[in-house]
């Protein structure tokens, strides 16, 4: 989604903006712009596109200044081309903007007779209406503080004025967004995330709900809603630049799959503990996180990580005996949930900002539950708002398609069900303790899961040239099929779907013809026999059938596909963390082969900040 960078300095800041906005680049977008102010006067560049036409434009007509603010667009409202993307100009003023100005027809009505617009965004009335309220003659202070009065919405902006050398505006409601402090308090910044501001500094102040601030090169002022002046927290954030470099990989996305052999070992850390002589760790779960004071569990979220909730359902259900409802976060508030009172709702997200997932956790929040969220980002909105935030510790995942965040997301979800199960007493200490070995057995098994990298990439230059797959499984496998349908969609372009085996004979069986690739999951289980009916069922119809399994399940079941993969034994519990590392690396390779933007897919975007 959108990126906003801004930096108020004393030095040149224009090749530093757009090494921003190449940090912002992850999140998806479809054109960028600057603008600064060189002594004072206002200077603007846009490009539909990758940053790489900004430069171009750069490199054209050069420009540079010691203030200047920056954006990557991801298109709401109006198409991606040079005259939507950001900065937006009226008269004296500049504009970024992240999130949707819900009133803006209002205002753009309000203002027809009066000034001309150039743009289909909501984001161009911002730049009038503070350019009207300054040329009444208030200062630049008071005419932004006046303009943001009359906006109703979700926001983050970043404001600069022609003839106003010195300062930055910016403000946050419903959309994140941090100042950060520069070395020796010479140089202050503005940036969505964390990842903006990584080169520059790793001094953040996240903006609260409805906060407004002026940065200037020597320091800051933070008003709240009321326009009182506050102090807000300065947090500093750990892991440096380096980690969002792609060292020898050729993507993001495949350093951050074969980052999880890492990422699981330190999840599993934070919740078994460094001993990992209890299932989990106590003290890292706040005392709410007594799972004896729950009926059932709500799991809400998006896209993988719905998924990753959809797995937990089977864990919570089998060894805690803990009823889990869970739903895509679009849709939860409004169909009017029933909730008990004794449900604990639990938000699983990456960034913590997701806006659908975000709405539901305060929804739930209004409804008096005991809220949690388990993300990625500590510094997140979520994270800040929940009762109790519980970290996966995947660190900064750069490629759209999560794959990493997902592991680790599974990981924190299967301690936290024997949590339940030992709270609860629903399995007996001894089969705790087993589901514990094998859930600390689970990085060494994806690392061997990586080892089939090179048989993997071979597979996928048979499913490449495919218009469309299936992913059938059964059990927890189910949600792990859906993932793996949605890993091959996002990246490869290829449609793609993934269904419970069991459902196949009741309408997708009709789609299967000569060659249609289907992708079967089924470790050795008590449910394979059943999966590898449904196997032959779309074998004898002519699919070409790829079979994910162990090495008992290949025994069984050699003959019967066209094509093999089999992964690492583990238990049915921790299967799922298994069988997700291949669909992973067939993704990644078919959108190798079939040369696609693989850490930035055509039309997503890594964190969804609008509903
Ligand atoms: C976007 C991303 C997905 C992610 C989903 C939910 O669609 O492209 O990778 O799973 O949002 O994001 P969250 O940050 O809430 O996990």
């Amino acid at each position: 989604m959108c990126g906003i960078i801004g930096i108020a300095g004393r030095s040149q800041v224009t090749d530093r903006l757009i090494d921003g906005l190449k940090r912002l680049e992850y999140r998806g977008y479809d054109s960028s712009g600057i603008a600064v102010l060189t002594d004072g006067a206002l200077d603007r560049r846009r490009a539909k596109g990758k940053i790489k036409q900004l430069e171009a434009r750069i490199s054209e007509s050069h420009m540079d200044g010691q203030i200047g603010i920056a954006h990557t667009r991801w298109a709401t409202h109006g198409v991606p081309n040079k005259a939507n993307a950001h900065p937006h100009r009226s008269g004296r003023v500049a504009v970024v903007h992240n999130g949707i100005i819900e009133n803006y027809l209002e205002l753009r009505e309000s203002l027809a007779g009066q000034r001309e617009f150039t743009s289909d965004t909501d984001t161009e009335v911002v730049a009038h209406l503070v350019d009207i309220e300054l040329a009444k003659g208030l200062s630049p202070r008071d005419a932004f503080a006046a303009s943001l009065k009359q906006l109703k919405g979700a926001y983050a902006f970043g404001l600069i004025i022609d003839d106003n050398p010195d300062e930055i505006y910016c403000a946050r409601a419903g959309s994140p967004l941090a100042l950060g402090i520069g070395p020796h308090k010479k140089e202050h910044y503005l940036g969505s995330d964390a990842m903006a501001m990584a080169q520059l500094t790793n001094q953040l102040i996240y903006l609260e709900e409805g906060d407004w601030a002026i940065l200037r090169p020597e320091g800051y002022e933070i008003f709240d809603e009321t326009d009182t002046p506050v102090t807000r927290e300065i947090t500093v954030i750990e892991g440096g630049p380096a980690l969002a470099e792609k060292g020898k990989y050729a993507h993001f996305m495949l350093k951050e799959i074969y980052e999880q052999p890492e990422t699981v070992t330190r999840t599993l850390t934070h919740y078994l503990g460094d001993k990992r002589e209890r299932p989990v760790k106590g003290t890292d779960l706040a005392p709410a996180m007594d799972f004896t004071k729950f009926d059932r569990i709500i799991l809400i979220a998006c896209g993988t990580a719905y998924y990753a909730g959809a797995v937990a359902k089977y864990w919570f259900e089998q060894v805690a005996g803990l009823a889990v409802d869970i739903d895509v976060a679009s849709e939860f508030r409004y169909r009017r949930p029933v909730l008990s009172e004794n449900a604990l709702f639990i938000a699983i997200s990456q960034s913590g900002e997701t806006a659908d997932t975000l709405a539901a956790l305060r929804y739930c929040q209004e409804e008096g539950l005991t809220t949690a969220a388990l993300v990625n980002v500590m510094t997140s909105t979520m994270a800040r708002e929940a009762d109790i935030a519980m970290p996966i510790h995947a660190g900064p995942e750069i490629g759209v398609a999560s794959t990493k965040a997902f592991t680790a997301q599974l990981t924190a979800l299967a301690a936290l069900s024997l949590s339940a199960a030992q709270s609860r007493g629903t399995l007996e200490d001894a089969e705790i303790l087993r589901l514990t070995s094998e859930l600390i057995s689970v990085p060494r098994l994806i690392s061997e899961a990586l080892e089939l990298d090179a048989e993997i990439e071979t597979q996928a230059k048979t499913l490449a040239p495919a218009r469309s797959a299936f992913y059938l499984g059964r059990g927890a496998q189910v949600p792990i099929a859906f993932e793996g349908a949605l890993k091959l969609k996002e990246i490869s372009y290829i449609h793609a779907e993934g269904y419970a085996a069991g459902e196949l004979k009741h309408g997708p069986i009709a789609l299967i013809e000569d060659g249609t690739p289907v992708i079967v999951l089924a470790p050795m289980d008590e449910l394979y026999e059943k999966t590898v009916s449904n196997l032959q069922e779309v074998a004898s119809r002519g699919a070409r059938v790829t079979l994910i399994t162990d090495s008992a399940g290949a025994a069984a079941g050699a003959s019967m596909a066209d094509d093999m993969i089999t992964v690492p034994t583990s238990d049915p519990f921790t299967a799922p963390l298994i069988t997700t590392i291949a669909l992973q690396l067939l993704a990644y390779h078919t959108a190798v082969a079939l040369g696609t933007d693989v850490d930035q897919p055509r039309n997503l975007a890594k964190s969804v900040t609008v509903e």
